[in-house]
């Protein structure tokens, strides 16, 4: 950005053509942003722009173009879409990559449900369809809201753009009092053909795939626009119901085409692994003459009595899993390697690729994971790529599935130069020079600057305002990074106190490009916004390593509140209670109890966690609605032989109803259940006088029986 002639040293020659040069810019702006759905610059730029032009404007009052950006009207940039709670969260899918991962998904769930290899078990097999999914819904028959995913518990209120769509009905007949259609929006390939060159004719942005040209037409604040686009609805789920739609996936399938949704033609019932297989190789087949992108099949439990019973994981259901297509490969050469230092300070190495495309789409980095994979080993030390190692100048294959970061995969020796290294890992961070270290039993090595290292502190900020942690309007890697390097910020709590420190030190925020009064106190007000923020979050955005998004929801549930978390963690030692019960949480192993407690035992950490927590309010976690259950808050026991379900299915429906599941009794147990065989914790909870039912009594306390 030219922005070095002062406005009022400003000829009329220099105004006129700055003037022109903004609303150049800004024009370019407000297409990228309302009709492309890819907006080119922040809206802190474009605030910034925007009073330019008016600066200048008032200067030279004469020279307002008849196109001024001042008279533009339609939606301010900032806006975006009002949010909605999902009633019922909008999950996503674990995933098969091949025939043994289904047979093990079949095994998993007969396990779970102690069901013996016999007996009958059918699953539907349908396309993943490649699009954005989308919640409907629908109160005595109207449509009342569209809502897309977002982060799962929270998305946009796409209402209006969803009435455009023509697969989507306005109005059901006979249809429960409430119901949530989910399923996907898409475009057909000759359709997105057809926009893109309808695109290119009007000189706007061309789409890369189907899938980004659904989500940035759904995504329009302007539902005009949408409707302009030739958008498409599969119904493959739903959330929220008065009533049931019917006992089995199938049924309830059939019951939504019924009801007038489009569902996808090549769903099919499947009596087990074999079948699903069958039926997933002929969808393969005709997935090139589909007309629309699939990227695998979703297997679903067929009775729905049974998917009730499996429940869910923190983010996926255990009834379900994606069959992913394989993925697809490309030959380039390796240009460097380079190593990038992570928010735990592991180092990774990064192929820099000659660019070529994968799938449609042009690679030029790919992740070589760690030191063992470029030297052809696995994390067992077992020979990987018949032990070929890569190097800087080889020809390698390039490997791209869905979203995920492509990786290398395969070198070919036979164009080797002669010359080429073996490459060697550094033993310093690149960063801060710190040593980098390996640890026995840890694949990566990893820089000990800790708090010192400037590219550590960097990306545990990255993480720390990441979607799924504080996610902070208008503050996002780009800002994170130019406010470090200005020393704006250099740990969380900073972030808190920035409002404070406008106007005051060497560097001011209002000196900045881009940061003029209007978008500063914009992006203040969003994080006095984050002041409040849910447990859940907060133990995610610490950036800890091992805990993941999932862990962390897990975490605030067990907890319920910072202080509880907090406590818990800065006393748990391997072997006491603190540690027991933070084992005792479904999910929670010894690696990830390790990482919490060495983070909150260290000082520097615990202070840096403290500042921050003093300038926030965090709420407590929802805990499920166990009110009214007959077992919340009870620390319950089971064993001997459980015959109506296996132990995995009664410990997390005991967990889901508030109930603390332990392994051993002692004086703390409420209860025991106790099935054929119990031995000596039937014989210790009766020298305690400890409550001890049987599985039919256990299933009649909880009412299931
Ligand atoms: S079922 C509780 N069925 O895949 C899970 N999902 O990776 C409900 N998707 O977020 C999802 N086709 O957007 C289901 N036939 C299908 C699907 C499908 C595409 C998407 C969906 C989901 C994602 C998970």
């Amino acid at each position: 950005m030219t922005d070095t002639i002062k406005i009022d040293a400003m000829t009329r020659d220099q105004a006129v053509a700055e003037l022109a040069r903004l609303a150049d810019i800004l024009a370019r702006a407000n297409v990228a942003y309302h009709t492309d759905d890819a907006p080119d610059i922040s809206d802190a730029e474009y605030d910034q722009l925007k009073r330019r032009n008016a600066e200048i404007e008032a200067q030279f009052p004469d020279l307002k173009r008849d196109d001024s950006p001042s008279e533009q009207v339609g939606a301010p940039v900032a806006d975006g879409f009002s949010k909605v709670t999902h009633a019922v969260a909008m999950l996503s899918l674990s995933n098969a990559f091949d025939d043994a991962d289904v047979s093990e998904f079949d095994t998993r769930i007969r396990k779970y449900l102690g069901l013996g290899a016999d007996t009958a078990l059918s699953y539907t097999a349908e396309p993943k369809i490649d699009g954005l999914s989308l919640s409907l819904r629908y109160e005595d028959g109207v449509l009342t809201q569209a809502a897309t995913r977002g982060d799962g518990a929270v998305g946009e209120n796409v209402t209006a753009n969803a009435r455009t769509i023509d697969d989507i009905p306005a109005t059901l007949e006979r249809a429960p009092a409430i119901l949530e259609v989910r399923g996907e929006v898409y475009m057909s390939h000759p359709d997105f053909e057809a926009l893109n060159d309808r695109q290119a004719a009007a000189g706007q942005k061309t789409f890369a795939n189907p899938r980004n040209a659904a989500a940035g037409s759904l995504r329009q604040l302007d539902a005009n626009i949408t409707r302009a686009r030739p958008l498409r609805f599969f119904a493959y789920a739903w959330g929220a119901l008065s009533d049931p739609l019917a006992d089995s996936q199938m049924g309830a399938i059939e019951r939504l085409c019924a009801l007038g949704f489009q569902t996808n033609p090549l769903t099919r019932l499947c009596d087990g692994p074999e079948e699903m297989i069958a039926h997933y190789k002929l969808i393969e087949q005709e997935r090139a003459t589909l007309g629309y992108d699939i990227d695998g099949v979703v297997y679903k439990v067929n009775e729905l009595g049974l998917q009730s019973r499996l429940g869910f994981r923190s983010t996926t259901p255990r009834w379900a899993v994606a069959h992913k297509f394989p993925a697809e490969l490309a030959w380039t050469r390796l240009d460097a390697i380079d190593i990038q230092v992570g928010r735990t300070g592991a180092l990774s190495p990064v192929a820099r690729l000659t660019p070529v495309t994968v799938g449609g789409v042009v690679v030029s980095n790919a992740t070589l994971h760690n030191e063992d994979y470029i030297a052809g080993r696995d994390n067992k030390g077992e020979q990987i790529r018949d032990g070929k190692d890569i190097r800087v100048g080889d020809w390698v294959q390039v490997y791209r599935a869905g979203d995920v970061i492509p990786k290398v995969a395969d070198v070919d020796l036979s164009k080797r130069l002669k010359d080429a290294q073996p490459y060697i890992m550094p033993d310093r961070c690149p960063e801060c020079n710190s040593e980098a270290v390996r640890e026995p039993g840890d694949a990566v090595r990893r820089c000990t600057g800790g708090l010192i290292c400037p590219a550590q502190a960097v990306e545990k900020l990255k993480h720390f305002v990441s979607r799924a942690a504080f996610d902070i309007d208008g503050l996002g890697a780009k800002q994170v990074e130019q406010f470090h390097s200005d020393k704006w910020i250099a740990e969380p709590a900073d972030i808190f106190t920035l409002r404070d420190r406008y106007d005051t030190g060497l560097q001011q925020l209002k000196n900045r490009e881009g940061w003029g009064e209007k978008s500063a106190a914009n992006l203040f007000d969003a994080i006095d916004d984050r002041r409040n923020i849910g447990l859940g979050r907060m133990i995610f955005a610490l950036g800890i390593r091992h805990v993941g998004e999932a862990a962390a929801n897990l975490l605030a549930t067990h907890y319920g509140t910072w202080d509880a978390f907090s406590t818990a963690m800065r006393t748990a030692e391997e072997g006491n209670d603190a540690w027991d019960d933070l084992l005792s949480i479904d999910g929670v192993g010894a690696v990830m109890a390790g990482s919490l407690a060495t983070t909150f035992n260290q000082e520097a950490e615990i202070a840096s966690i403290d500042r921050l927590v003093a300038h926030l309010n965090i709420e407590e976690a929802v805990r499920p609605d166990t009110s009214g259950s007959p077992v919340a808050g009870k620390t319950v026991v089971f064993t001997g032989t459980l015959e109506k379900m296996t132990r995995a299915e009664a410990k997390a429906r005991a967990e889901a109803l508030g109930a603390k599941v332990s392994g051993s009794v002692s004086a703390k147990t409420d209860l025991l259940v106790a099935g054929p065989g119990a031995g000596s914790k039937a014989k210790k909870a009766a020298d305690l006088g400890i409550e001890t039912i049987d599985e039919d009594g256990w299933l009649d306390l909880i009412g299931a029986l």
